[in-house]
């Protein structure tokens, strides 16, 4: 199956895609995470703005289409099925992507803005194993601590209050069209994104599982 979630920074695309991946075993596809692991690649050949996807991504901008689609189009020719979470982000990455693959389902997790801040400025994030946290909402049980692999926990140097922000701007601006955009071809199915983990997850896995 071919998946894409969409949803505002803090929405719980990775929360629920990483989730979906293991549970239908799909590929959890994600260019954000895919962009941390080659924050210092150096792109400045390529003539952007700055030299590196860590620059964009510290001031809360999208990094250039190209450096994504490219990252996009390789995981997705060794992906059978796949569950594809932070891209496309605007219009133009969202006509990339229907050039390279088909979708069985688009699903968009409905969050407000206000609980959006709230997400990400209390998001703690696992820097060996990847796991996700809150400091209220989703505590590991050792403050601090992971609950997977024991590391200690990190924020994310994007989650800052005045980072945050402009994400949801850029959100707002790029990536909303996007969503606007699968709306009207009619294949949208928008999920309430502020009910539980668990019930966000049954509702997404029923979509899924008639995908
Ligand atoms: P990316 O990593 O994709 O970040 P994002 O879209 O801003 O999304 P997040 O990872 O912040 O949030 P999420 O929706 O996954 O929420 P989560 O599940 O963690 O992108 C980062 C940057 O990379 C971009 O700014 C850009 O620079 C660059 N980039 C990435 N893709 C790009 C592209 N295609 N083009 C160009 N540039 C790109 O949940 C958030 C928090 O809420 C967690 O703490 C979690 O525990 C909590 N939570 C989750 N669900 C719930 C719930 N139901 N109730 C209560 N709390 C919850
Ligand atoms: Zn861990």
């Amino acid at each position: 199956k071919h998946i894409l979630l969409l949803g505002a920074p803090g929405a719980g695309k990775g929360t629920q895609s990483k989730r979906l991946a293991s549970e239908f075993d799909l590929e959890h596809v994600t260019t954000g995470d895919a962009l941390r692991a080659n924050k210092d690649m150096d792109i400045s050949d390529m003539d952007f703005e700055y030299d590196t996807p860590r620059a964009y991504m510290d001031a809360g901008e999208l990094v250039p289409d190209d450096v994504v689609n490219e990252i996009v189009k390789t995981a997705l020719q060794s992906a059978d099925g796949y569950v594809l979470d932070g891209y496309p982000r605007n219009l133009d990455q969202a006509e990339y992507l229907s050039e390279i693959t088909d979708l069985d389902a688009v699903l968009y997790l409905d969050v407000s803005e206000e609980e959006l801040v709230d997400r990400l400025t209390g998001r703690r994030v696992c820097p060996e194993c990847g796991s996700n946290y809150h400091v209220e909402f989703a505590p590991p049980a050792e403050e601090g601590v992971c609950d997977e692999c024991g590391a200690d926990l990190i924020q994310r140097d994007d989650d800052t209050e005045a980072t945050v922000r402009e994400r949801l701007s850029v959100y707002h601006e790029n990536t909303e069209p996007v969503v606007d955009h699968y709306r009207e071809e009619g294949v949208l199915v928008e999920i309430d994104g502020e009910q539980t983990p668990d019930d966000v997850f049954e509702d997404v896995a029923s979509v899924v599982d008639d995908a």
